[in-house]
């Protein structure tokens, strides 16, 4: 499919993929974008696939050139989905010279334990290829350390590696053929790129001032149709919520099964308002997790209170916890806390992960047997306090 005279996208489609890394979902499967960048002189390949895709792969790029006359093989990043069939594409390609970032050297080394001559690229590095040039912009943390772009002036086209990329596959390929794949462009950029906002930031600011008309990213449609509303999106998502910087903001989350962890949480959350910061009281059986990230994300700290069930928090507290590895918690307050019938191992367990998350935990953990009685409460509400004026002194 031709993206631009001399440049080709040769990727794959993998349409029967359902997970991606273990942990996403990848409902419309996705594609291993790789793009053949002729020159008159040099040609260059961008990304290469993932392994069991190899043959396919070669097979496309001979249908436009021989493959042991391949000069450049870049890797804009070098997570295995782009980089684990390389050493097959070298055998075929004995001549082609391995192109990364500095940081990516290593993590080539050690991801495909050979030993190769890479030649390594930093911001504004360019190889001309003869009427075309490669343009590096390191794009650190974009999602790895050892992301960057490449820019081919001479036609306006960024191939900005996991950046603006989502996982979808559809053979039309361009975003205005494809069938809607906002869905998963917003998914995309929620679980890779939602933990780098500010590298985000960086890295638009990098492209901003580009001339840019084709996006051309390693995974999901090509962008470009009025290209710039993806970044744009990407900027807004990346901005951080507004904090109220007079008014500290804490968010007491609960579940239980008999409304006994609840009636704690919202002693604490009366508490803390007494203290006169604002506060936000959620239970967690009908809370949207997406809009939950999004206030904690705003929020100065956090209480999490489960019943114990079994001898461990319930699923849905873990769920939450689980979820927060995608935003930046460290530093945050965080405070735990249920009622519990004769074990009560919920508090405790909440409260070492919650340190393992980053939040700092002023206060033991609160745990009350069963149903809480007036002085359980006035505990609480006072707990709920301390936990207020702990955020106030911050
Ligand atoms: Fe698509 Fe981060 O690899």
């Amino acid at each position: 499919m031709q993206i631009r005279d001399g440049i080709h996208w040769v990727g794959v489609l993998d349409r029967d993929l359902r997970v991606f890394d273990v942990i996403m979902k990848a409902e419309n499967g996705t594609s291993y974008n790789s793009y053949l960048v002729q020159g008159k002189e040099k040609t260059a390949l961008i990304e290469s696939v993932k392994r069991p895709f190899f043959s396919e792969h070669a097979e496309r790029i001979s249908s436009l050139m021989e493959l042991p006359a391949l000069d450049y093989v870049v890797l804009n990043h070098t997570e295995p989905d782009h980089s684990s069939s390389l050493p097959l594409l070298l055998e075929k390609a004995p001549k082609a010279r391995v192109v990364t970032s500095k940081p990516a050297e290593s993590f080539v080394k050690n991801i495909l334990n050979m030993d190769i001559d890479i030649m390594t690229m930093g911001e504004g590095d360019t190889i001309d290829l003869g009427g075309k040039e490669l343009r590096f912009i390191p794009a650190p943390f974009l999602h790895w350390p050892d992301t960057m772009f490449t820019y081919v002036p001479q036609d306006r086209v960024l191939f900005p590696c996991d950046f603006l990329g989502c996982h979808f596959s559809d053979d039309r390929l361009f975003d205005d053929l494809a069938e809607d794949f906002s869905h998963a462009f917003q998914y995309y950029f929620n679980h890779i790129m939602r933990p780098f906002k500010k590298n985000v930031l960086e890295g638009i600011d990098k492209i901003k001032d580009l001339p840019i008309e084709v996006f051309a990213p390693s995974h999901g449609p090509i962008l470009r149709t009025n290209p710039w509303q993806y970044v744009e999106k990407y900027g807004t998502w990346s901005r951080q919520p507004t904090k109220d910087p007079d008014r500290k903001r804490l968010l007491v989350f609960y579940v239980g099964p008999y409304g006994n962890t609840g009636l704690l949480a919202q002693a604490i959350a009366r508490g803390a308002q007494e203290e006169g910061i604002s506060v936000g009281l959620f239970d967690l059986l009908g809370t949207d997790f997406g809009d939950a990230l999004d206030q904690i994300e705003a929020a100065d700290g956090i209480a999490m209170g489960s019943a114990t069930i079994n001898g461990d928090a319930i699923k849905l507290a873990w769920d939450l916890l689980s979820s927060l590895g995608t935003i930046r918690v460290k530093g945050k307050l965080g405070a735990a806390f249920g009622s519990f019938g004769w074990s009560g191992e919920a508090p405790k367990l909440l409260a070492e992960r919650m340190k393992n998350l980053g939040f700092k935990l002023p206060q033991e953990p609160l745990r009350v047997r069963l149903v809480p009685s007036e002085g359980d409460l006035a505990q609480s509400r006072q707990f709920g306090k301390d936990l207020a004026r702990a955020m106030k002194a911050q």
